[in-house]
This record gives structure tokens, C-alpha cells and sequence, in this order.
């Protein structure tokens, strides 16, 4: 099994690059996470925003799972496979879901809501899919799993979990109508049953054990972890490679390569620290160049120079083997480039990652120079500008990792092997 995952703060790229590599595994699976995840394919032109299925959906002939570490929505997972464009009975092919996957209730959603007005100026910005509650509830032992979908008393069950829930909004200031949420949530439960529920950590033992490879891809990024990333502004998964092993039932032994993926730059959605942010017209630049807007919510994306202390950190906790640099194609054009190289906490210059990241006064930058040269079209490592290749060697040398893909721009084909 080889992990892929971000090294940031989510959206560096995973959906395109698990579809490019999807030819050279016969699984491929998600581990952790929801619909709060927006994974971006562009396949000769044409684009596909995936919340919940694995990005290897687009092939034939492979298995794609979603892992008991999943949270799932069945209203956000029926209009997914809808809007596919792939027949239906082809899908229920390509695509098993393990039965001790989480469901999200319509109530989760309100839940999410609640907390976050609640908190007010220090809400998350969560995406208010549900994913705290559900995982919450998930912890707590009062979940509702993806098994429980062909328990005679499922609407039994679930009407105990939403009475729950409903009273727990009752501390809360908010106004709903459950009857609003619930005929669609039903419709997307009675879509479910025609998949394939499974035992997905006996399918993923048996299948590596007859020596087929699996691609495990992770969802959101290192920084938004819940024990390692920016507490508490964060997501409420382990998105670290950890949680692979967890999230699907596959023992750490069995990992091959991590492949640890990065802009060339750095971005984030919703609150929390990011000390490199450029609130300017360099960030705005990047922004544009980027198209950084959320895929799940549209919300601009915050934009900075890539963070090196936190990308050593990401790379430490994950065991990264491999990085691949993804919108590389984003930075042409500037004339410097600029690389975070250390944090000014207390007066003093560190590199570590600091307990509070919001303690950080001040980041310490190297520059290099830009190159001009555009890339777009670039196919092999040779034809790549001298100076971008110098920052990639900058970077490798920095974190002791080579990088062995380059991503020139959103299409499937413009992915560089190295
Ligand atoms: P994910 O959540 O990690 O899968 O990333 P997203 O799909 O949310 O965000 C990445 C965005 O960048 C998407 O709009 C992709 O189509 C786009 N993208 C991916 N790789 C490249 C690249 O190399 N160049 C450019 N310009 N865009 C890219
Ligand atoms: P992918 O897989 C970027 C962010 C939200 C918020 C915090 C908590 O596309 O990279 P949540 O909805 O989980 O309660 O939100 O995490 N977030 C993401 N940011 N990419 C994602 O996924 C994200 N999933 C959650 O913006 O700050
Ligand atoms: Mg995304």
C-alpha cells in the first residue's frame, strides 16, 4: 500500500494526481474525512469535483473503496455519483464501501452549524458538512455506521440518534425544520443499498496478500490533522498517514512509498494560523493565477510562500518518502520566490513547529529568483526552466526528500515523471 497526502492545509492537488496515477494500482481507497474534501480531476478538459469517492473512479477496471474511516452523507453521495457521467451499473463496479463507514445525519448538519455560530469571531470556518459531529458522535459510541443501513430497525435507530441531537440544539440558538433535510436524506439512504457494503479490511488484506497494490488518499492535509495540525482549527480526522492504518484496517508494515503533496506555494481555507500569508497583491496574484477558490464551498482561498519548518514537520510525521509539486505553473512570473526558512517566536528565530502557530511573530524568508518561461505545455523534467528547477532543488535539499512529480497544470496529462 502507498499513501498519498497532503502536506498543508488541504488542496494541494491529491484528486488530480491520485487519477494520474490510479493506472499503476489496482485499488484505490479513501481513509478519513468527507464531503468536507473538494478533489479536482480535469481529464482532457473536462472537470470532476469529488467529495467522497476515491479519485480512481475514472478507470476502468479498478476497485475504488471508502474506508470505515469515512464519514458519509448519502444526500452528497447520491448527487456524486449522478453527476459522473458514468453508468450507473459501471459504478456499482468500480466502487465498494466498507460497512463500519459513519453515516452524516441531516442533524449533524445543523449541529455544525450551531457550534460554529456559537463560537462566533473564533468559529473554525468548517465547511459545515457535519464532520465534527459525526465523528463526534463516532467516538462518543453513538454513531449510526453504513451496517446499520440493513438493520430492520434502521429508521428506529435513527430516529433515537435525531431525538439526540434534536435535544442537544435545543442549547442553541437556532431555528430548522428537520422535515426540510429528512425526505432527501431517506432517498439517499434507499440509493445506497444498491452498493456493495463490505468487510473492507478482509477485501484490502486479501487483495494485498494475492499481490495487487492499493493507493490509500488521503483527504484535507497535515496542518488541519486533529492531533497534529493547527488545534483547534482543524478538521476532526487524523489525516496523517496514521490514519490510513486505522482507516482502512491495513497494518503500518504493509506501507510502501508516502507520497507527500504540495503546491508550490501555500494556501488555506477557513480560519487559523498560516504564518507565511501574503495579504497583498502578491497573494492576490497568486490567488488569481491559482483559480484558489474552495471546490466545496467556493470561499477564497488564502494564499503564501510555501512554509518549510511546517513542510519538515508534515514530511516528519507522515514518514514521506516522495514529494510532488503541484501549480508549479502557478508561481510563473514572479519576479522572486520566496521560501519560508524559519519563525521568529519570543524574539528568537526557530524551526520548529510551535505549539501555538499563532504565537508566531514573524517568518525569516529566503528568496531565489523567478523564471518567466511558461510550463504548461512542458512534458519531460529536461524541457522545466533552470530556475524552477533550482527551487525544487532548494527544497529537496532543505527536506532531505526528492521530488519526483511536478505538476504543470490541472489536466491529467500535464503531470511531469521524474
Ligand atoms: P485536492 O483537494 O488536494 O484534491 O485539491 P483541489 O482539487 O481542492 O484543489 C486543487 C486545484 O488546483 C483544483 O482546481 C485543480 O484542478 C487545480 N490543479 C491541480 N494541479 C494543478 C496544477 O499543476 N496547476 C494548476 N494551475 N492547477 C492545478
Ligand atoms: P481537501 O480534501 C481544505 C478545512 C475547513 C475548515 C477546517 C474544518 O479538498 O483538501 P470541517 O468541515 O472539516 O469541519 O472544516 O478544515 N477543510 C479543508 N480545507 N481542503 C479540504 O479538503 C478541507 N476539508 C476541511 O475549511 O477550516
Ligand atoms: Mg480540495
Amino acid at each position: 500500500m502507498d499513501i498519498l497526502l497532503g502536506l498543508q492545509w488541504g488542496d494541494e492537488g491529491k484528486g488530480k494526481i491520485v487519477d494520474a496515477l490510479t493506472g499503476k494500482y489496482d485499488l484505490v481507497a479513501r481513509f478519513q474525512g468527507g464531503p468536507n474534501a473538494g478533489h479536482t480531476l480535469e481529464i482532457n478538459g473536462e472537470k470532476h469535483v469529488l467529495h467522497l469517492i476515491p479519485s480512481g473512479i475514472f478507470h476502468k477496471g479498478k476497485l475504488n473503496i471508502i474506508g470505515n474511516g469515512v464519514v458519509l452523507d448519502p444526500v452528497v453521495f447520491k448527487k456524486e455519483v449522478l453527476s459522473l457521467g458514468i453508468d450507473i451499473e459501471e459504478i456499482k463496479k468500480r466502487l465498494v464501501i466498507s460497512q463500519k463507514a459513519h453515516l452524516i445525519l441531516p442533524t449533524h448538519r445543523l449541529l455544525d452549524a450551531a457550534y460554529e455560530s456559537a463560537k462566533g469571531k473564533s468559529k473554525i470556518g468548517s465547511t459545515l458538512r457535519g464532520i465534527g459531529p459525526a465523528y463526534t458522535d463516532k467516538t462518543s459510541r453513538n454513531g449510526l455506521r453504513i451496517g446499520d443501513i440493513n438493520s430492520d430497525s434502521f429508521g428506529e435507530i435513527y430516529q433515537a440518534h435525531a431525538n439526540e441531537h434534536l435535544r442537544m440544539l435545543k442549547g442553541y440558538d437556532v431555528s430548522f425544520n428537520l422535515s426540510d433535510y429528512e425526505p432527501e436524506w431517506f432517498d439517499g439512504i434507499e440509493f445506497l443499498r444498491q452498493f456493495r457494503f463490505v468487510n473492507a479490511e478482509y477485501l484490502v488484506s486479501e487483495s494485498l496478500a494475492e499481490g495487487k497494490s492499493l493507493l490509500a488518499e488521503g483527504a484535507q492535509g497535515t496542518m488541519l490533522d486533529v492531533d497534529f495540525g493547527t488545534y483547534p482549527y482543524v478538521t476532526s480526522s487524523n489525516t496523517v498517514s496514521a490514519g490510513a492504518f486505522t482507516g482502512l484496517g491495513v497494518a503500518p508494515a504493509k506501507t510502501g512509498e508516502v507520497f507527500g503533496i504540495i503546491k508550490a506555494y501555500c494556501t488555506r481555507v477557513g480560519s487559523g494560523p498560516f504564518p507565511t500569508e501574503l495579504l497583498d497583491t502578491t497573494g492576490d496574484i497568486m490567488r488569481k493565477n491559482g483559480n484558489e477558490f474552495g471546490s466545496t464551498t467556493g470561499r477564497p482561498r488564502r494564499c503564501g510562500w510555501i512554509d518549510l519548518p511546517a513542510l519538515k514537520y508534515a514530511i516528519m510525521v507522515n514518514g514521506v518518502t516522495q514529494l510532488f509539486m503541484m501549480k508549479a505553473d502557478v508561481l510563473t512570473g514572479f519576479e522572486e520566490i520566496k521560501v519560508c526558512t524559519a519563525y521568529m517566536v519570543d524574539g528568537k528565530a526557530i524551526s520548529e513547529v510551535p505549539y501555538c502557530m499563532d504565537k508566531i511573530e514573524k517568518t525569516v524568508y529566503t528568496s531565489l529568483p523567478g523564471w518567466k518561461e511558461d510550463i504548461t505545455s512542458c512534458k519531460k523534467w529536461d524541457e522545466l526552466p533552470p530556475r524552477l528547477k533550482d527551487y525544487i532543488a532548494f527544497i529537496e535539499r532543505e527536506t532531505g526528500v526528492p521530488v519526483k512529480i511536478v505538476s504543470v497544470g490541472p489536466d491529467r496529462s500535464q503531470t511531469i515523471y521524474r
